[in-house]
């Protein structure tokens, strides 16, 4: 059933502390009885900081001339994708800046079949490199990759031109979601919350929107300001705790709404408050993205300020992520695809 805007309002605007976990245990219920409390792990690479593009938020648009610009090489990504196959990871995701020329559209293309090799087929794929053409996509599908990741940052598109460079279309990306979708990848997409300018309203029509895009895989996170960018003025008024309040009603409001689909526990949430990734599958989510990417890189790939473990190898991330899900419980899908149930609802 469609879900109620007004109710999402009222959900998604609680402040007292108490209902607020109320809320965060409600959700825990729903994501027990639809996806139970099996963590599942995609090993992320980020492959890239080139980015051709210029969001006002992101620490590695095109304008930042401060970021050292770096693509990591074939070995050294199948070396990683190996380790991520060697420890039982359902899937790999492969992320970087916004990038259409055939150079590097074919690069993806060579991993993707590299990687599919290396682990006999077993190792899940999932992209997250930004708008394209059909052709792209499906050159991408047709190499073996079978998820992909699109943040629609926000579904208002009023607040989506205030936030970037007048050549970036809010219709375009609609359009790249609905191509993904026809091409049968398993979509994700996702917004940031506390946007400038940004409404529970908005929030409100964001999970509309997830519902309405019939989406299988949701990644959201707080906006979090980077010193470097046009929106670095709002780091003087930026309350983390707040932040990661509304980022984790959000995940809440999500898993009650949606119920069967994957959602993310960001790292964002993690820059934000120690353990604010456990807090994120508490309040309903159901994956975690740990880093692979080889530490020389980490700097150049903070998107927002405060990132966390950039000092810290794939090795480590993976020994702190599995403590801190045993910490509250839950087990990790180690060998699974651990595919959106609502992915195989919508199939069947
Ligand atoms: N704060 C939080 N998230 C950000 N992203 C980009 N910049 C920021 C920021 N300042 C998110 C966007 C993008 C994803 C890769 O990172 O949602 O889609
Ligand atoms: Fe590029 Fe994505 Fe950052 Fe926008 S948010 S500048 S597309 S990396
Ligand atoms: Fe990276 Fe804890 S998650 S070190």
């Amino acid at each position: 059933m469609r879900p109620n805007r007004d109710e999402l309002i009222i959900l998604l605007s609680l402040s007292d502390p108490d209902e607020v976990e109320a809320l965060y245990k409600r959700a825990y219920d729903v994501k027990k009885e639809y996806v139970g409390t099996t963590v599942y792990f995609r090993g992320l690479i980020e492959l890239s900081n080139i980015c051709a593009k210029n969001c006002y938020y992101c620490g590695i648009r095109s304008g930042n001339s401060k970021v050292k610009r770096y693509t990591i090489a074939k070995d050294e990504v199948l070396a990683e994708a190996k380790w991520c196959f060697e420890q039982g990871y359902g899937s790999i995701v492969l992320q970087s800046g916004e990038r259409e020329d055939a150079a590097y559209t074919g690069y993806i293309v060579e991993l993707i079949q590299a990687i599919k090799e290396l682990s006999g087929g077993e190792l899940g794929i999932t992209l997250s490199l930004g708008e394209q053409t059909e052709e792209v996509y499906q050159k991408w599908y047709e190499a073996g990759a079978h998820r992909y990741l699109l943040r629609i940052e926000t579904s208002n598109p009023q607040l989506y031109a205030a936030l970037h460079p007048a050549d970036h279309s809010y219709h375009r990306r609609l359009q790249c979601l609905r191509t993904l979708k026809k091409l049968n990848y398993q979509v994700g997409t996702g917004v940031m919350i506390g946007l400038p300018g940004q409404t529970v309203a908005d929030l409100a029509d964001d999970i509309l929107f997830f519902y309405d895009e019939d989406i299988d895989m949701i990644g959201m996170g707080p906006f979090i300001p980077h010193h470097e960018t046009p929106l670095a003025d709002y780091s003087q008024s930026f309350d983390p705790a707040q932040a990661l309040e509304a980022g984790l009603k959000m995940i809440a409001v999500c898993r009650i709404a949606l119920k069967d689909v994957n959602i993310a526990s960001t790292t964002a949430l993690q820059a934000l408050f120690p353990t604010g990734r456990e807090l994120g599958l508490q309040a309903g989510a159901n994956i975690l993205m740990p880093n692979l990417t080889d530490v020389q890189y980490r700097e150049g790939y903070q998107l927002y300020d405060g990132k966390p473990c950039l000092d810290e190898n794939a090795s480590l991330c993976k020994n702190c992520l599995e403590n801190r899900i045993k910490s509250i419980g839950e087990t990790i899908g180690y060998r699974e695809w651990g595919d959106s149930r609502h992915f195989q609802g919508r199939r069947g």
